[in-house]
C-alpha cells in the first residue's frame, strides 16, 4: 500500500499528514514553523515533522511514494520555487529541489490556497463539483481555482491569487505584503480586520472594542454578533470586498460553487450573509444561476489533504 505525505507551511504552523491514495487523511501531526528563526530552520522543520509523521505511523518510510507542500505564497511550480512569501519570510527559495534533496523522494510543490482548494473538491465542499473557487481567509487572503477537477495553474503556478486582486478604492487603499495598494487581503484577511479594528479604537469610535489585549478577529466578529456597530462595519466591509471581487471572478469563470475556509470563515452567517448579498447585488442575474457560497468542510486539514493529492489528482 503507498502512502502520500502532504505539507501545508504556514506562518505559524507546518501541517503534516499522511494520506492514502483515495484521498483519506490517515495521521496528522503539527509543529511550529519558528518563522523568526529563517528559511534554514523552517527546511530543517519540514524535514523534520515529515520524517516523525512516518515513523510514528504504521506505515514504512519505503511505502512513502511522494511529499506534496503548499506554501503561503507566490509559488512557481514549473520551477519549484517560492518567489515571494511574506508572511513567512521566503524569497526566491528553490523548495522542490532541497526537499528531494532531502528527502529523497518525488516532490511538488504548489501554492498553499491551491491545494486547500483541491483537498476541497477531493474530498470537502467541493466533492462533485466539476467549477469551483476557494477562497482561505487567514493570516493572508488565498484563493484557488479549480477547473475540471483540477487546479488552474496559469504561467508558472500562480493563478488564484485571489487576495491580491485590488478591490479597494485608491482614496482608501493602503499596501499590501506584495507592494501593491487596494488588495482583497487588506481588508478581508485576519490581519486586515484586526487592524481596522484597531484603527477604530484608536481614533476614538464608540464601540466595545478595546486595545487592551491584543485584539483577535474572532472579538471583532463576537463584538459584531453582539451589536457592535463599528465591529459590524468592519466585518460587513470584510465582506463586501470579498463579495465584489467574487463578482468580478464568476464574470471571468463562471464557477459552480465558492468554497470560503480559513480562520475568518469561521465568522459564519455574520460574514457570509453579507457576502452573498453583496454577491447578488454586484454580479449579473445569469451568472448568480445555480451558483453556491458554501463553508469549507476540511477545515484545517485541507491543505495536506490536498498537498498529498498534488500527486494524484494533478
Ligand atoms: C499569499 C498567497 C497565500 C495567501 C494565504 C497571501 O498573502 O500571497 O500566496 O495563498 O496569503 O496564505
Ligand atoms: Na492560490
Ligand atoms: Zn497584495
Amino acid at each position: 500500500e503507498k502512502i502520500y505525505v502532504g505539507v501545508d507551511l504556514g506562518g505559524t504552523a507546518i501541517k503534516v499528514g499522511i494520506c492514502d491514495e483515495e484521498g483519506h487523511l490517515l495521521h496528522k501531526f503539527e509543529g511550529p514553523t519558528e518563522t523568526a528563526k529563517g528559511v534554514d530552520t523552517v527546511i530543517d522543520n519540514i524535514e523534520k515533522y515529515v520524517r516523525h509523521i512516518v515513523e510514528e505511523s504504521p506505515y514504512t518510510w519505503d511505502q512513502l511514494a511522494g511529499v506534496g507542500a503548499g506554501f503561503a505564497g507566490f509559488t512557481n511550480i514549473r520551477e519549484g520555487i517560492i518567489i515571494l512569501a511574506p508572511n513567512v519570510g521566503f524569497k526566491d527559495v528553490p523548495i522542490r529541489a532541497i526537499l528531494e534533496e532531502r528527502l529523497g523522494k518525488p516532490i511538488k510543490i504548489d501554492n498553499d490556497a491551491n491545494v486547500a482548494a483541491l483537498g476541497e473538491a477531493w474530498s470537502g465542499a467541493g466533492r462533485g463539483v466539476d467549477n469551483c473557487v476557494c477562497y482561505t481567509l487567514g493570516t493572508g487572503v488565498g484563493g484557488g481555482i479549480i477547473i475540471n477537477g483540477k487546479i488552474y495553474q496559469g504561467f508558472g503556478g500562480m493563478a488564484g491569487e485571489l487576495g491580491h486582486i485590488s478591490v479597494v478604492p485608491d482614496l482608501e487603499a493602503i499596501q499590501c505584503g506584495c507592494g501593491k495598494m487596494g488588495c482583497l487581503e487588506t481588508v478581508s484577511s485576519a490581519t486586515g480586520i484586526i487592524r481596522m479594528a484597531k484603527d477604530a479604537v484608536e481614533r476614538g469610535d464608540r464601540t466595545s472594542l478595546s486595545l487592551v489585549q491584543n485584539i483577535a478577529a474572532k472579538e471583532v466578529f463576537d463584538a459584531a454578533k453582539a451589536g457592535d456597530e463599528v465591529a459590524i462595519r468592519i466585518v460587513n466591509r470584510a465582506a463586501y470586498y470579498l463579495g465584489k471581487s467574487m463578482a468580478a471572478v464568476s464574470a471571468v469563470l463562471n464557477p459552480e460553487a465558492y468554497i470560503i475556509g480559513g480562520g475568518v470563515s469561521k465568522a459564519g452567517d455574520i460574514l457570509f450573509d453579507e457576502v452573498k448579498a453583496v454577491f447578488a447585488k454586484l454580479t449579473p442575474e445569469p451568472l448568480q444561476r445555480g451558483v453556491r457560497i458554501v463553508p469549507a468542510e476540511l477545515g484545517n486539514d485541507a491543505g495536506v489533504v490536498g498537498a498529498a493529492g498534488l500527486h494524484l489528482r494533478s
